[in-house]
């Protein structure tokens, strides 16, 4: 209440007064039927009812969860107007579709320190969000102090790790935002980090590193000692972190080590086990009977998915929907994270189109339906920075969590841009970066002052999509490079590119007569035509920005094209047929990624370009 206190008062610069008994005259009166349990639950009530009326406001709930969502309605409601700050009178009852409408982190490849863990836990409870799934281990760092085994964390990472203090710390923090913590522990593949300083477990004798590249291996599931191991290791974790569930990777197995093994080869044969699959579903056996007797539900990547495992384990679909509704079909709980890819750049109405009910989920039964508990984002972290991380994250992740939240049919892209446009600064008062970001990293990239024209350039660039970037680096990719280029820097989706665009629609629609589109489209061709100029001499003096010279070159074209294109349409002219081949022509150029990056704004230039084939007198 204090803090839901604290930010009403930030926002709106008056002075608040809390009282715990029910008094006439209070502002806001907030009242839960029970307490909160001790560790948050899989489906607790998190519904809540809130009435603003014209001289006050009411919100209850069952239970503190609902309190803490209609705070954040409220919240949301509040708007500035001449005199003062006012909520508009309503009601609202209200509570998810989804039981579990999560985010993971993954600290494994880069570090992420626990203030920003926490600012990241705000935002999720500013869009109602309630796991957080934090991916501790793989190949480039183990992330989590074990006091029975410090080799895991002193030896397999870099130095950067929780220590069980912090991640205590970090439980209680979510846990009074209403968010469970997951943790996950990458297992059997994925898991170089563990073999630093336990190399016994590993399929493959040898010494291992945290370095790039390196042997590819996976542990070793044929011997008992890997279980004792695990066992113990479990045992530790399982205390740290409260929650019911407990994630064990289980993803990527690559089966060469496996393969490559002759007493693994040997221990199959004697088994009966036929192929690596089913040596992988043994090991999952294994590891779900270690999970149940330290009170865990285990919950694994698709490929977990063997018809021979316990009912009770939770199947996270990341490469397509239809394992979700596989695992439902075979009586499994699954939560759905296909199409909620963070790292792959996608703009947020590409994510918000995609539903855990939609595609091979849509003709299950109901039965099967309800064992879809909801779906998690994933940041995964080979590009991240902590410098960098919110931009990634928010606030594309706002649309997930209202797909996660609302009903089904609340679709309409538009209007969850306009309120994501909205919530985006609120976030940034909560203390997330991902717009402020920006222009620290282009001022150090740049070594100036003024990086006005280079801001002109960023604001229309966004990061290559889907997994171009890591194919571009071929297998050397290295998680020890600095994230100091513009692409690190660039939002993955352009704000700007989309009005750009919505402009443009709105001229086309208006057959040409929408003066009041064409003067803002005009603006903005015109800044980015002369923005090359300006920005040259910067690129020269950086070696870090050199690369997007060609980038702004091209930019500068779309502006003069765009205005010449204008100047035809205005007039009601067609273009000569040699002008426009010509600009089709730099178009595909500019259409191409250079530096890791796209230029988000050669489509529309298209439309207004190809506009000009035909005269519209
Ligand atoms: C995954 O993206 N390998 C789960």
């Amino acid at each position: 209440m204090q803090r839901f206190i604290g930010e009403i008062s930030h926002e709106t610069g008056m002075r608040l007064n809390q009282t715990t008994a029910e008094k006439d005259g209070a502002i806001l009166l907030v009242r839960a039927d029970h307490g909160s349990e001790s560790v948050g639950k899989v489906g607790e009530d998190e519904s809540y009812e809130l009435t603003v009326g014209t001289s006050n406001a009411r919100l209850t709930a069952p239970n503190p969860l609902g309190i803490l969502h209609g705070l954040q309605t409220f919240l949301q409601l509040i708007e500035t107007g001449t005199d003062g700050f006012s909520a508009p009178v309503m009601t609202i009852k209200d509570k998810p579709r989804f039981a579990w409408r999560g985010l993971l982190v993954d600290p494994g490849r880069h570090f992420i320190p626990l203030d920003i863990l926490e600012r990241n836990i705000d935002g999720m409870a500013a869009v109602k969000m309630n796991v957080l799934h934090l991916h501790l281990s793989d190949n480039e760092g183990f992330r989590v102090e074990s006091k029975r085994f410090p080799r895991l964390h002193e030896m397999g990472s870099d130095g950067l790790y929780y220590t069980q203090a912090e991640m205590r710390e970090l439980v209680v923090y979510a846990r009074d935002r209403g968010i469970r913590i997951m943790p996950e522990f990458d297992i059997p593949a994925h898991s170089r980090s563990w073999f630093v300083g336990y190399p016994e477990l590993a399929s493959t004798p040898g010494t291992y590193r945290i370095e790039p590249g390196g042997v590819d291996t996976v542990m070793d599931p044929t011997e008992e000692r890997t279980y004792k191991f695990l066992d113990k290791f479990i045992a530790e974790m399982a205390k740290l972190f409260p929650d019911a569930y407990f994630h064990i990777g289980g993803d990527e197995v690559n089966g060469k080590s496996w393969d490559e093994n002759a007493k693994i080869q040997a221990f199959m044969h004697s088994r009966e086990i036929k192929n690596n699959q089913d040596l992988q579903a043994y090991f999952n056996q294994h590891l779900e009977k270690i999970l149940s007797k330290h009170h865990k539900i285990m919950v694994g990547w698709d490929e977990v998915l063997r018809p021979d495992l316990p009912k009770n384990i939770v199947v996270q679909s990341w490469r397509g929907q239809q394992s979700l509704a596989t695992a439902a079909q075979q009586g499994y709980t699954g939560i759905l994270s296909f199409g909620y890819y963070l790292d792959l750049m996608w703009p947020a109405a590409r994510h918000y189109a995609v539903d855990p009910m939609s595609g091979a989920a849509s003709t299950l039964s109901p039965e099967e339906k309800n064992r879809i508990l909801g779906g998690e984002a994933c940041m995964w972290g080979e590009w991240i920075s902590p410098e960098n991380l919110d931009s990634r994250v928010w606030p594309r992740t706002a649309a997930i969590a209202e797909r996660l939240w609302s009903p089904q049919e609340t679709e309409d892209a538009n209007s969850m841009y306009t309120r994501l446009d909205g919530l985006s600064w609120r976030l940034e008062w909560l203390g997330l970066t991902h717009r402020s970001h920006e222009i620290s990293m282009l001022h150090r990239m740049a070594g100036e002052d003024d990086v006005t024209a280079l801001h002109t350039l960023a604001d229309v660039v966004e990061p290559v999509k889907d997994y171009t970037r890591i194919e571009g680096v071929k297998g050397d990719w290295d998680f020890r490079a600095p994230m100091n280029r513009l692409v690190d820097a660039a939002n993955p989706e352009s704000t700007t590119a989309r009005h750009f665009q919505q402009l443009v629609d709105q001229y086309i629609q208006s057959k040409f007569q929408d003066r009041g589109a064409e003067a803002q489209i005009r603006t903005f061709l015109a800044s980015w035509r002369g923005n090359d100029a300006k920005l040259r001499p910067i690129l020269e003096r950086s070696f870090l920005l050199r690369e997007v010279t060609p980038l702004s070159e091209e930019l500068s074209g779309l502006g003069a094209s765009g205005l010449t294109a204008l100047d035809y349409l205005e007039k009601s002219e067609a273009a000569p047929q040699q002008w426009r081949t010509q600009q089709l022509a730099q178009l595909d150029l500019a259409n191409a990624p250079k530096a890791d990056l796209l230029l988000t704004v050669v489509a529309p230039v298209r439309r207004l370009v190809e506009a000009t084939a035909t005269s519209t007198q």
